[in-house]
């Protein structure tokens, strides 16, 4: 059983997720911002990729008290579970999410993170090594629903994950920012990674809302479900 997955994320209006340098993703206005918090706060889990983490130097927290209180008085922890994933264990103890205090941190890797390694992470988060090449999605899924009784997670990004994510069938609905700002940049990152890798089948949705809320339109997709040549029953969510 695995839990919903949601992915939340800001385009431009020619499509990309960052520029081609891959700087921070700081381009949507301060209610875009508050919104994210807002959807964080829906959820059990916070997913982000191990490149997003250390580019955009995240704490994964939620700033806003009263986001903070009503998850509380939901009967559930005042934050979200932040879990990071990366195939080749390139954790930085430095990194923001260490920082005390703060809502657990779950790493999702493999054995291929240096042993020296897991003992400077072992005090600061909990780390799930796979004795595989990469993280088997599906594994570390369930093992997110069944040992944290996560029931929904929200993909922060990066594209990279988000083009696994998507080509394994694990993504139920979508929260899109799109912002009227142009990059340009043939290299630059798209929703579902760099150009040029393709998904091994198109993904539809439908949009459940669609709102414009000063310059940017905020839309949210959900999943269609489709089960045929190009799908499977295992993309179906469980919850
Ligand atoms: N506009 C937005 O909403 C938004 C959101 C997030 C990020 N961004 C931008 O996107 C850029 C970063 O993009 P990115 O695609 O490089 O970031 P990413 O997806 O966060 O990071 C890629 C790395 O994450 C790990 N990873 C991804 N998928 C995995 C999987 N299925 N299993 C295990 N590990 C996995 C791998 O780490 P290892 O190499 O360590 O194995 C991979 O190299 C930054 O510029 C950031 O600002 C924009």
């Amino acid at each position: 059983m695995r839990p919903k997955i949601h992915a939340h994320f800001a385009i431009t209006a020619d499509g990309k997720i960052s520029t081609k340098n891959l700087t921070p993703s700081q381009f949507t206005s301060p209610a875009d911002k508050a919104r994210l918090g807002e959807i964080r706060a829906q959820h059990d889990a916070i997913l982000v990729g191990r490149g997003t983490v250390s580019t955009d130097t995240m704490s994964m927290r939620i700033t806003n008290k009263k986001l903070r209180e009503a998850r509380t008085a939901r009967g559930l922890s005042p934050e979200p579970l932040r879990v990071v994933i990366s195939n080749a264990g390139k954790i930085n103890p430095s990194w923001k999410i260490f920082e005390q205090p703060g809502p657990p941190v779950v790493i999702l890797s493999t054995t291929r993170l240096p042993q020296k390694l897991r003992a400077i992470l072992a005090p600061l988060c909990d780390l799930h090594l796979f004795e595989s090449p990469s993280v088997p999605l599906h594994a570390a899924f369930s093992m997110l629903r069944s040992e944290y009784g996560v029931k929904s997670l929200v993909c922060e990004g990066g594209g990279v994950l988000l083009g696994s994510l998507a080509a394994e069938g694990f993504l139920d609905e979508i929260h899109l920012t799109v912002a009227p700002t142009l990059f340009g940049g043939a290299g630059a990152p798209t929703l579902t990674g760099f150009p040029g890798h393709f998904l091994p089948n198109p993904l539809e949705f439908r949009i459940l809302k669609m709102q414009k809320i000063g310059d940017e339109c905020l839309l949210h997709l959900k999943r269609k479900r489709i089960y045929g040549k190009f799908d499977s029953p295992r993309n179906e969510t469980l919850v």
